[in-house]
């Protein structure tokens, strides 16, 4: 197979900007050579072109090219549910989520679905997502025959949820044990795909559930778990009192052997100091869904108290309770989150938790999350002057973190010029790359 040179202004972390002077690579005209699905170099045109002339060579100046958006923390079933009326999670739960996800149990409802969450994922610009399926092992079957055809390195899980839920959404404690360890079997390793074991939260496991999410995750140590971690001040009454034992919310999934630096907590907003000491104990990333957070009033992520003790963190859309499937949406509600905290978000530290932070987050930093030789070659192509309004605010930026700004504050899907996966354009566009 011919090999691609993929031409534009490069953009590339090796370090967290809050963390170290030296963090980036910028090249101006920079290329990467494609080979069979991985980014084989990186380095300035002229010379890259003069070694690899019979490269097929795709000029996206004068646009940014950065690694594929990574979404640590979404919801595959409520494609159809986002902006869906609601006071706060519960009611939204109730009202809308379960019913939607109970559609799943279709294979053929499934499987539109998963086409369709895949294409709105890669025209944002995100190239791998970690996602919550269904209680239906079915949505996961779905979600992971789409992503295989696409090449998409992605992750999942069925709920396990087995209890304060309608009928057509709820598994038992051992169905959701023998209907994971299944799911594993097929797919986990396979390609590019990763099986996420996936208990929802608390208030929807029985503790025999939870112990059998445990012995999955002592089984599988090598995988992913995902769940919820105190989104809300009523989840969290709620949740403490099925498990008056627990110390707080954190201890319950301590308990069931669930923490470890292949945990994900989405949210982890209301946490104790002990809660926020042990999950940096146990390396346990807490993973941010800040217009999730807004739009259901939950609460403010505290990113600089979490980073300050040592947690590991991650920024999600959280469809369907968030409102955009674009990355760059997520880094502006997540600036506006630490400007009413009082914290920092700076562009250039933005961008790096949308593409390598979330893939230190997931531990697959080796592979996706940076335009590194030898790694994938998922890519987005960002556009600052996408929109009218975006045009004329650009025309009096000088530096790239004032592009980036501009980007993560008025961008959203416009402004992906295109996408790559695993070397491939996936982007359905009618502009030419220029
Ligand atoms: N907690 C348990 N399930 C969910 C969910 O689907 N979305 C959100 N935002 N929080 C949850
Ligand atoms: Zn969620």
């Amino acid at each position: 197979m011919t090999d691609t040179l993929i031409r534009g202004r490069l953009l590339t972390f090796h370090a967290d900007p809050e963390d170290s002077a030296d963090s980036h690579r910028y090249i101006e005209d920079g290329g990467l050579l494609i080979r069979e699905g991985r980014i084989a170099a990186i380095g300035e045109v002229p010379a890259l072109a003069r070694a690899n002339p019979d490269a097929l060579q795709i000029d996206h100046r004068p646009h940014l090219i950065l690694p594929g958006f990574i979404d640590p923390h979404i919801h595959f079933p409520q494609t159809q549910i986002v902006a869906s009326y609601a006071a706060e999670l519960l009611d939204w739960l109730n009202d809308y989520t379960f019913p939607a996800e109970a559609a799943f149990a279709g294979p053929a409802h499934a499987a539109r679905l998963a086409g369709a969450f895949l294409d709105l994922l890669t025209a944002h610009g995100t190239t791998t997502a970690c996602a919550f399926g269904s209680s239906h092992p079915a949505s996961v079957d779905a979600l992971f025959s789409a992503a295989e055809a696409r090449g998409m390195a992605m992750l999942g899980g069925k709920v396990m949820m087995d209890r304060n839920a309608p009928a057509g959404v709820l598994d038992t404690a051992q169905s959701s044990h023998d209907d994971s360890r299944a799911l594993i079997d097929r797919w986990a390793g396979r390609g590019r795909l990763t099986y996420a074991i996936t208990p929802r939260f608390a208030i929807t496991s029985t503790p025999a559930q939870l112990e059998a999410a445990g012995a999955l995750a002592a089984a599988y140590p090598h995988l992913p778990v995902q769940t919820h971690l105190s989104e809300n001040r009523a989840e969290i009454d709620l949740t403490l009192s099925l498990y008056p034992q627990a110390r707080d919310y954190l201890d319950i999934y301590d308990r069931y052997g669930l923490l470890g630096p292949r945990s994900l907590m989405g949210h982890a907003i209301h946490l104790t100091p002990r809660e926020i000491a042990r999950m940096a104990e146990t390396g346990t990333r807490a993973i941010h869904c800040p217009t999730s957070n807004l739009f259901l009033g939950s609460g403010l992520f505290d990113r600089d108290g979490l980073r300050a003790a040592g947690v590991v963190t991650g920024i999600a859309t959280d469809i369907g309770a968030g409102t955009s499937w674009s990355m760059l949406r997520t880094l502006d509600e997540g600036y506006k989150i630490s400007q009413l905290r009082g914290q920092r978000l700076t562009p250039l530290a933005a961008f790096h938790w949308a593409t390598r932070g979330n893939a230190l987050a997931l531990g697959m930093a080796d592979r996706i999350g940076t335009l590194d030789a030898g790694t994938d070659a998922d890519l987005v192509v960002l556009d600052a002057r996408a929109t009218p309004a975006m045009a004329l605010r650009a025309e009096t930026i000088g530096t790239l973190a004032e592009e980036l700004f501009l980007l993560q504050t008025l961008g959203d899907d416009r402004a992906v010029a295109q996408t790559y996966v695993a070397g491939r354009p996936v982007k359905k566009t009618d502009r030419r790359a220029e």
